[in-house]
C-alpha cells in the first residue's frame, strides 16, 4: 500500500515513522524546505519539496497512492488562507483525478469557535469568531464537499497537541508566575501525539470517513491544567485577573464519544504532566 503525507512536521513525521515501521506501507512525504529532505529521507522512501498550491508537483505526489494524510500548518509569516485553504483546494483538484481511496486531514477543535464553553460534538454548528477560524472551517468544507463522491474523507478535529518535544511544561513554563486574563475556567482540550498517530493509523486501517473530534478524557479546565503543570514542575503559580476577558481562542468542551464509538481506544486518556 502506498501512503503520502503532505506536510511532514510534528504530526506528519510521527505518522511517517509509524507507517514506515509497517513493512506493507511505502511512505512518500512532502516539505516546503529543501534543507529538510535528508531528514525526511530517513523515514520516507520518497520526498518532494513543494508548496501546497503547486498542482503539478502534487499530481506527482498522489499518483499511485492509496491513502493521503494532509497535515499542514503555516510557517512563520504565511497566511491561513495560503496554507490551509489553497492547499486543500489544490489537493481536492488533484485527488478528483487520482486513484487515492482515502484522505485524512488534521483539522482543529478551534473551528467550533465560541460555544460559551458548552459541550459540543461533530454535529454542533460551527461558530468561528475570527478570520483564521473561518478559513479552517472553509478548508474542511472544501475537502468534504469536493471529494465526498470520490473517496473516503476523514477529518480529525484535534485538541491542543502535546507530546515528546512539545511537553506541557514547555508550553506553559512561559506563563508560570504570571497573571493571566480571565479566571481560567474555560475547558481545555488536549490530545497526546501518540493518540494522533494512533487514530490516524486506525482511520487508515478501518477506512474511517466523516468528522471526528480527537481529544483525551481529562476534561480539565484551563487553570487546572496550568496548576498541575506548575505543581508538578515546581514552578510559581499563575494568578488570574477576572477583570480581563479570557484570551482563549475558542470556548467549547469537546466530546470524544464519536471516535470512541468506532472502537478506537485512547493510549493516553488522562494527561501526562
Ligand atoms: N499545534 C496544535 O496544538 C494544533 C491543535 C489543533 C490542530 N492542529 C493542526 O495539526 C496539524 C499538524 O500540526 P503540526 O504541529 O504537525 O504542524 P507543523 O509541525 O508546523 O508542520 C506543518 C507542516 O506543514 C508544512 N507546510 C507549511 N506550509 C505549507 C504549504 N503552504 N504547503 C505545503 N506544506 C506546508 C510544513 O513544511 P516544512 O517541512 O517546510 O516546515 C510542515 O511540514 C496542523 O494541520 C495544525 O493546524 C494543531
Amino acid at each position: 500500500m502506498n501512503v503520502a503525507i503532505i506536510g511532514c512536521g510534528y504530526v506528519g513525521t510521527a505518522v511517517a515513522k509509524c507507517w514506515q515501521q509497517k513493512m506493507t506501507l511505502v511512505v512518500t512525504a512532502t516539505t516546503t524546505t529543501l534543507a529538510r529532505v535528508s531528514e525526511l529521507q530517513t523515514f520516507a522512501q520518497k520526498v518532494f519539496v513543494l508548496q501546497g498550491n503547486d498542482r503539478e508537483e502534487l499530481e506527482k505526489v498522489v499518483h499511485g497512492q492509496d491513502c493521503v494524510l494532509l497535515s499542514v500548518a503555516p510557517r512563520r509569516g504565511n497566511s491561513y488562507q495560503d496554507t490551509y485553504l489553497q492547499t486543500a483546494e489544490t489537493v481536492a483538484q488533484v485527488l478528483k483525478k487520482a486513484s487515492v481511496k482515502q484522505l485524512i486531514y488534521t483539522s482543529t477543535c478551534s473551528v467550533y469557535g465560541n460555544q460559551n464553553g458548552n459541550l459540543v460534538d461533530e454535529t454542533t454548528p460551527l461558530a468561528p469568531t475570527s478570520e483564521s477560524q473561518q478559513v479552517l472551517c472553509d478548508t474542511e468544507q472544501v475537502l468534504l464537499t469536493e471529494l465526498k463522491d470520490k473517496l473516503h474523507v476523514c477529518i480529525f478535529r484535534l485538541g491542543g497537541i502535546y507530546g515528546p518535544g512539545r511537553e506541557l511544561v514547555k508550553i506553559y513554563s512561559r506563563v508560570a508566575g504570571q497573571t493571566r486574563p480571565g479566571d481560567g475556567s474555560e475547558p481545555s482540550n488536549w490530545i497526546h501525539l501518540d493518540d494522533i498517530v494512533g487514530a490516524i493509523e486506525f482511520a487508515r486501517h478501518y477506512h474511517l470517513q466523516g468528522i471526528y473530534n480527537l481529544v483525551d478524557d481529562a476534561n480539565l479546565l484551563n487553570r487546572e491544567v496550568i496548576d498541575r503543570v506548575c505543581e508538578t514542575h515546581n514552578l510559581p503559580k499563575v494568578t488570574w485577573d477576572t477583570s480581563q476577558p479570557s484570551n482563549k481562542n475558542y470556548l467549547a468542551k469537546i466530546s470524544n464519544q464519536k471516535i470512541k464509538a468506532t472502537g478506537y481506544k485512547l493510549i493516553h486518556p488522562e494527561m501526562i504532566f
